[in-house]
């Protein structure tokens, strides 16, 4: 109980924290959201948390920042069970789930070797297919489905 309430990284004034992420996954969140071209906001991350809901987790706190919906959307990817808390004078004011997009547009990879979006300069575009809590995308282009294991982030 003790090491629970030691906070590992400062509270933050205002701003967002992002919070339940897969350890492994933390530096895909932080290429979906281009997070590493931010330059004037404070940002922590920090890795390798206990987590009683998924082993290791890691955090994101970034000071000054409050994020569209459909940006935030776009980690369920790599990060369906993050929370994200929108903090106000120290205070957790909101506390949100992420929601997985229908559609996913130039964030994705294709696997298939074969597909045109490998080898031209076209925006990949997917549609997801949700199916028992794994997320897989199913590309627009070739049809081929893309799943959770093998999914890449372009960048
Ligand atoms: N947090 C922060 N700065 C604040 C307030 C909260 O960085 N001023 C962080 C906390 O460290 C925590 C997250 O925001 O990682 C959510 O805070 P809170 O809701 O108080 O924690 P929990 O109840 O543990 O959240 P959950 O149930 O989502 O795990
Ligand atoms: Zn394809």
């Amino acid at each position: 109980m003790k090491e629970q309430k030691v906070l590992s990284v400062s509270a933050i004034e205002n701003g967002t924290v992002i919070d339940h992420i897969p350890a492994m996954n933390l530096f895909k969140v932080i290429s979906i959201l281009n997070l590493d071209t931010i330059t004037k906001n404070r940002m922590t991350f920090g890795t390798n948390f206990r987590s009683q809901q998924l082993g290791q987790k890691a955090i994101i706190k970034i000071s000054g920042k409050f994020f569209e919906d459909i940006e935030i959307d776009k980690i369920a990817l790599v990060a369906p069970n993050a929370k994200l808390n929108i903090i106000k004078d120290y205070e957790v004011v909101e506390k949100r789930a992420v929601n997985v997009p229908d559609k996913i547009i130039a964030i994705a990879k294709c696997m298939n070797p074969k597909c045109i979006t490998n080898h031209q300069q076209v925006t990949t575009r997917f549609t997801v297919i949700n199916d028992n809590k794994k997320v897989n995308l199913k590309c627009n282009y070739c049809e081929k489905i893309t799943d959770q294991e093998h999914l890449e982030i372009v960048k």
